[in-house]
């Protein structure tokens, strides 16, 4: 196989040190690649103002792979007063990062896996019939749609005229809010494309066909969120039935699905979701196998694919003299970045060192040991960022 190239974007806050954790251990798995570091995040937004430089853009278009820490976001205000004095004033607008990187690149398919390590202390608990404890085995694949839905942007506080007025044709508009002033609505559009939509659930059932799952849950809200909830349900049930029959289809409603996944995990296998319903979802599932830092994900478009832990830059965590933050959720990204690019060995080979680690539970982070964040963890026997790394390395 050919060297490979991967642009690795550590960004704000722990995002550097869960990104060296993770290349590290993939160079102790005979993983071989050469990576250029590339710049995102908060301190060129605040520099430059431009949290993307168009140079990431371009070795992204270059290399195809990206592994990425985590970024700092603000909202618009504390956003532009953090702004380098020279850049003040020039009616700059913060924007994510991510997100852009997803719209800019077509990252559409968003993937989060959550499957329960045995003997990790953060497992999900529930009581039985009988007042026993179970700890249901979760083995969950969250396929979020990435780039549409309410996360597209197009929004508007006190819309434009022809928008309003377009607005006002909507019988249900009319009915709610055509006596509102047109200055004090806002309004965040809701919008699926066919093609999209095909990709995500596409993906949702071919991964279940090739991995084994049984079924496919669609959670959304079609009975409510006609539309669009209600065309991704409706294109759901044609592509189960003409090329998916093996697979069952659910429809879920995310309300009714963030009480059942406390209930009864272990039934679900893949589901698939538009934008914020997959976001919400994929956070609850998490929370069942270890919170933060156990949860991975991929951003796959057609050319290129990016590959990032679901937490953020912790900022308090960011400047320990030593770091205590959890790589795994890291770790695990890159293990999906192995297996896109055809490295399945290795990846299961990282994959199973770091289920052993948990099982033996020598080695734990603070976040395992129920602990509160402090730079006191250490001495209070929590493995560092980089003892777990390393802890993983020795299992390998
Ligand atoms: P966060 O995910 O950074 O941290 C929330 C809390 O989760 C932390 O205080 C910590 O207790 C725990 N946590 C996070 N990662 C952990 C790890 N690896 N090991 C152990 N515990 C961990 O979310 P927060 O505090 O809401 O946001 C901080 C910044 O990160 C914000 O600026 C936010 O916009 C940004 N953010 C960026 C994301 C990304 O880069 N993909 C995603 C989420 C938030
Ligand atoms: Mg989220």
């Amino acid at each position: 196989m050919t060297k490979k190239t991967i642009v690795a974007m550590p960004g704000d806050g722990i995002g550097s040190v869960v990104l060296e954790a993770a290349i590290k251990v993939l160079k102790a798995a005979g993983f071989e690649a050469d990576y250029e570091f590339a710049d995102i995040g908060w301190e060129f937004w605040k520099k430059e103002g431009n949290p993307l430089p168009d140079r990431t853009i371009e070795l992204l278009k270059k290399h195809k792979i990206g592994l990425f820490g985590a970024i700092t976001s603000k909202p618009k205000d504390a956003a532009a007063a953090e702004l380098a004095p020279e850049l003040q004033g020039k009616g700059l607008v913060y924007a994510s990062p991510i997100v852009g990187m997803r719209q800019l690149f077509d990252l559409d398919i968003c993937i989060r896996p959550c499957k329960t390590y045995l003997g990790n202390p953060l497992n999900f608990i529930r009581r039985g019939a009988a007042g026993n404890i179970e700890e249901p085995f979760v083995d969950v694949v969250i396929f979020r749609q990435n780039t549409e839905c309410l996360y597209s942007g197009v929004e508007w506080s006190n819309p434009p005229e022809q928008v309003y007025e377009a607005f006002k044709t909507h019988k249900a508009f009319l009915k709610n809010f055509g006596n509102v002033p047109k200055d004090e609505i806002s309004i965040s559009a809701r919008i699926f494309t066919k093609k999209y939509t095909g990709r995500i659930l596409r993906a949702a059932f071919e991964h279940a066909r090739h991995n084994g799952y049984k079924s496919v849950t669609v959670c959304e809200k079609p009975n409510v969120i006609r539309e669009t909830s209600g065309m991704m349900y409706k294109m759901a049930q044609d592509m189960q039935r003409n090329e998916y029959p093996e697979i069952a289809l659910w429809n879920t409603n995310i309300d009714a699905q963030m009480m059942w996944l406390t209930k009864n995990p272990e039934d679900y296998g893949v589901i698939v979701a538009g934008n914020m319903f997959g976001d919400i979802v994929s956070d609850g599932f998490a929370g069942l196998i270890g919170g933060l830092g156990f949860a991975c994900s991929a951003n796959l478009g057609e050319e290129i694919a990016v590959f990032e832990p679901t937490h953020g830059s912790a900022p308090k965590y960011a400047d320990y003299p030593v770091s205590i933050v959890n790589p795994i959720a890291m770790i695990a990204s890159a293990c999906m970045m192995l297996h896109h690019i055809g490295e399945k060995a290795k990846a299961e080979r990282i994959e199973k060192a770091i289920a052993e680690i948990i099982s033996e539970g020598l080695v734990k982070t603070y976040d395992m040991l129920k602990m509160t964040g402090s730079p006191d963890v250490i001495k209070n026997g929590a493995a560092s960022t980089m003892q777990m790394a390393d802890a993983i390395i020795a299992k390998l």
